[in-house]
């Protein structure tokens, strides 16, 4: 079984820092960040708490897929950055949308989080027959996490949140979903308040020494290393399970967190980077909400059409990866 999206919202705060906004407070300059990252620019969130976000995104995809938000039975938000421990961001986002019917809880799976929030939305709809819509909702605010004395990771991550809403169908759909545990200490960032008494006891060591604040901690290089294969090794794991070439699909999304790993993973793929659609220029690396908040512009701007397969590829902490191909 597959699924259709019916509609899809986005909402990004309206401040945004430039490269340049940077040298107020790190050592960087413009061309080093364009250069070795492809961004030119990000969105911050000021006031707007993240589920707030989120909520904007829902109901612009709501009103776009035309359905009544009592129709929806499964509301998933997919973050890495929740404003809460508890209650759920999805909660809260049902109660402002009216999705007064559904079912809701949070995914993290970090800058995978779409992937496994979108293939978690349609294996609920196989599953339950009176299910007949889900909203999936990504929306992160890593400015409120990431380290900003930290300029190899800093000057990354940008804001935003993407939804969609989704109802069953029997188009083209197969996903990917898998994680590696063993590096999830190259990309961590600690509960609040956990951190001291983690220090005190010098002999406990959990594999997260290196970042004992709740800011995130990033081992580029690492991540760097498993990004570019994990792209390329997901998209055969698909092309496995349905026979479909890299040449019968029309457009590759991947996770935006460096144009350096889509150019390699493209070369890797062997598929030239016309067939990658690339807003890292302007969103930044957004986490979970960088593949959707992809989709929506290029399915504005006309880039994307119905009927069309699209490969959406996701990598990140974890380390977790993984893909979904499906007819748009
Ligand atoms: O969505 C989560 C997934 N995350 C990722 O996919 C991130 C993967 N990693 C990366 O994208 C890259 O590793 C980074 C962009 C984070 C770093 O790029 P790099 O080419 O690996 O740079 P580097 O860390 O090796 O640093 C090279 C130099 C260093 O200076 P020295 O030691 O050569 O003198 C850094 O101190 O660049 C320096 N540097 C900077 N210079 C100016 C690091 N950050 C900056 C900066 N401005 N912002």
């Amino acid at each position: 079984m597959g699924i259709n999206i019916l509609g899809l919202g986005k909402y990004v705060p309206e401040q945004v820092l430039t490269n340049d906004d940077f040298k107020r407070f790190i050592d960087t300059d413009d061309e080093w960040i364009r250069t070795r990252t492809g961004i030119c620019e990000r969105h911050m969130a000021g006031w707007e708490p993240t589920w707030y976000m989120g909520k904007e995104a829902s109901l612009v995809a709501i009103k776009k897929a035309g359905i009544s938000p009592e129709d929806i039975g499964l509301v998933i938000s997919c973050t890495a950055t929740s404003d809460f421990h508890t209650p759920s961001m999805a909660s809260v986002i049902q109660h402002e949308t009216g999705a007064v019917n559904a079912c809701a809880f949070d995914i993290n799976a970090a800058c995978t989080g779409f992937i496994y929030g979108l293939d978690t939305a349609r294996r609920f709809l196989e599953t339950d027959e009176s299910m007949k819509y889900a909203l999936v909702v990504a929306n992160e605010s890593l400015s409120r996490f990431v380290d900003f004395k930290d300029r190899a990771s800093c000057i990354l991550f940008g804001d935003g949140a993407c939804a969609c809403v989704i109802e069953k169908s029997d188009k083209l759909f197969a996903s990917h979903l898998a994680s590696d545990g063993s590096g999830a200490g190259y990309l961590c960032a600690r509960a609040l308040d956990v951190a001291p008494e983690v220090k005190i006891d010098k002999d406990f060591d959990d594999g997260f020494t290196k970042n004992p604040l709740h800011k995130l901690y990033q081992n580029g290089k690492e991540v760097y290393k498993f990004a570019v294969n994990a792209l390329p090794e997901s998209f055969e794991r698909i092309s496995e399970k349905t026979g479909l070439t890299k040449d019968e699909i029309d457009w590759f999304i991947p996770h935006q967190a460096n144009i350096r790993i889509i150019e390699t993973a493209s070369k890797k793929l062997g598929v030239l980077m016309d067939k990658f659609i690339v807003t890292i220029d302007h969103y930044g690396n957004t986490s979970s909400a960088s593949i959707p908040l992809a989709l929506e512009e290029s399915v504005e701007k006309g880039i994307i059409k119905r009927g069309q397969k699209i490969a959406l590829i996701g990598f990140g902490a974890g380390l977790t990866y993984g893909g979904i191909v499906l007819e748009y």
